[in-house]
């Protein structure tokens, strides 16, 4: 039953958007788990560039596209996005039990960040940890629940009142804008629009399973900004970690042919939170703006910092990677020298793996390996093309990690890939 899961092995963004537009050339189905439109998964296909943040990144290849139980879905923002692709019939399946992102969610998601000051987490602002609270707080309303004017208004009904007041008593804030009529017309009007794609995603990947079709499961975010294995409190709200395929499609468990971590050949960051090898000054800058690291979906720019093993290491632990797709080696090129983490230094001891307790990681200080410089093109189309430092470089990471670099990323496009 072939199954592949593409996972961010870091702080999310490592290009998973790119490497599951061409792995769904041979998929039946893409299907999201986790996330809702915080992400933001790029696709460059002969110089046309495509931002996805809800609909999976298999829809240029034509393929059926399914978005599971564990996502958080803001139907405005999938009118918009189905908009973009100008008309492209898509194949889209949403399973009934999607959490619906409602405008209320964006406010707290505002508020909560502004409360916070200092400490805040840095939010897409999307409402994505409002949403998922309410999922777990049973206040939640689901994608079943849109498509029927009389099911949404019993339930706004039944949850706006705590909303506003939680606004004004808790947050102190105007929520004028927040019209129960208006919302209710809005959503029901989405609802309607996209009932025709309500679907059971947890039957239809099973079936697909049995069946032996080839199933991609589309991680969003990253293995660090995991709800419980990240590092709390800097983390999203749902689990981009591999295993939340099974809950967040519902699945029962079975074996996973392939769980591709895909890994920028540094590492990036946006957004608050701990980050042991990021850079500053001329040399941040220098990869930032030649990696364009700059959010997909808030535009805001990425810290950038040296590849950790440390956090690879940790990430296979939590994922089980049969291989890594390592993207955007091509950024590095050109550089007099490129650094690794191989080790944290915690108080007179080296570190090999994340601390489960994410208050040490801030007296953790990196421990490099330097490698030579090297050139790349973009145009290379095998391993063997590569210079013998970048070489050198991939060999070292599967050796530390024990996985092998299946796939190396040296540019945007999907055809600047080697597939080993
Ligand atoms: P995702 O969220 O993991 O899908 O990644 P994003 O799309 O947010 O960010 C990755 C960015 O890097 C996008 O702009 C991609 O087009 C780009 N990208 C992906 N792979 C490569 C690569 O190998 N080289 C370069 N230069 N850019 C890449
Ligand atoms: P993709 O799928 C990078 C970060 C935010 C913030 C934290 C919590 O494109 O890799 P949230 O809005 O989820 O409550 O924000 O998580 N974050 C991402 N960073 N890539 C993403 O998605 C992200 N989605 C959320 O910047 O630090
Ligand atoms: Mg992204």
């Amino acid at each position: 039953m072939p199954a592949i899961v593409v996972v961010g092995a870091q702080f999310g963004d490592e290009g998973k958007g790119k490497i599951v537009d061409l792995l769904a050339e041979k998929a039946d189905f893409v299907v999201r788990y986790n996330g809702g439109n915080n992400a933001g998964h790029t696709v460059v296909v002969k110089g046309k560039k495509y931002k996805f943040h809800l609909l999976p990144s298999g829809a240029i290849q034509g393929k059926t596209c399914c978005i599971g139980a564990g996502v958080a879905l803001d139907p405005r923002v999938l009118k918009e996005e189905l908009l973009q692709l100008g008309g492209k019939k898509i194949l889209l399946m949403i399973d009934p039990r999607v959490q619906v992102i409602m405008p209320w969610h964006n406010f707290l998601d505002a508020v909560a960040e502004d409360v916070k000051g200092k400490e805040k987490i840095g939010t897409t602002g999307r409402g994505i940890g409002p949403c998922y609270a309410d999922r777990a707080d049973r206040s939640g309303i689901r994608f079943c629940e849109i498509v029927e004017e009389k099911r949404l208004r019993e339930r706004v009904e039944a949850v706006f009142p705590l909303k506003e007041k939680i606004l004004h008593a808790v947050y102190n804030s105007a929520t004028d804008s927040l019209d129960k009529e208006k919302i209710i017309a809005e959503y029901s009007a989405l609802g309607k629009e996209f009932a025709g794609f309500l679907q059971d995603v947890s039957a239809v990947a099973s079936e697909a399973l049995e069946k032996k079709n080839l199933v991609l499961f589309e991680g969003a975010q990253g293995t660090f900004l995991d709800n419980d294995f990240g590092t709390y409190p800097f983390v999203t709200s749902s689990h981009p970690i591999a295993g939340s395929i099974f809950t967040g499609v519902g699945l029962g468990l079975r074996k996973i042919e392939r769980v591709i971590g895909v890994a920028k050949a540094y590492a990036t960051r946006v957004g608050g939170g701990p980050f042991v090898t990021e850079l500053h000054g001329a040399l941040a800058d220098k990869i930032r703006e030649k990696g364009a690291e700059f959010g997909t979906t808030t535009g805001r720019p990425r810290r950038v910092g040296w590849l950790d093993l440390p956090m690879l290491r940790t990430a296979h632990r939590l994922n089980g990677f049969t291989e890594i797709a390592l993207t955007k080696i091509d950024v590095l090129a050109g550089l007099d020298e490129v650094k690794v983490c191989i080790a944290y230094q915690n108080n007179g001891e080296k570190v090999k793996e994340l601390p489960a307790d994410m208050r040490c990681l801030g007296d953790c200080t990196p421990v490099y390996k330097k490698f030579g410089g090297f050139e790349i093109s973009g145009k290379e189309k095998s391993f063997a093309q590569l210079p013998k430092e970048a070489k050198d470089y991939i060999a070292f990471i599967e050796k530390e990690l024990g996985v092998p670099v299946g796939i190396v990323s040296v540019g945007a496009e999907r055809e600047e890939t080697i597939i080993r």
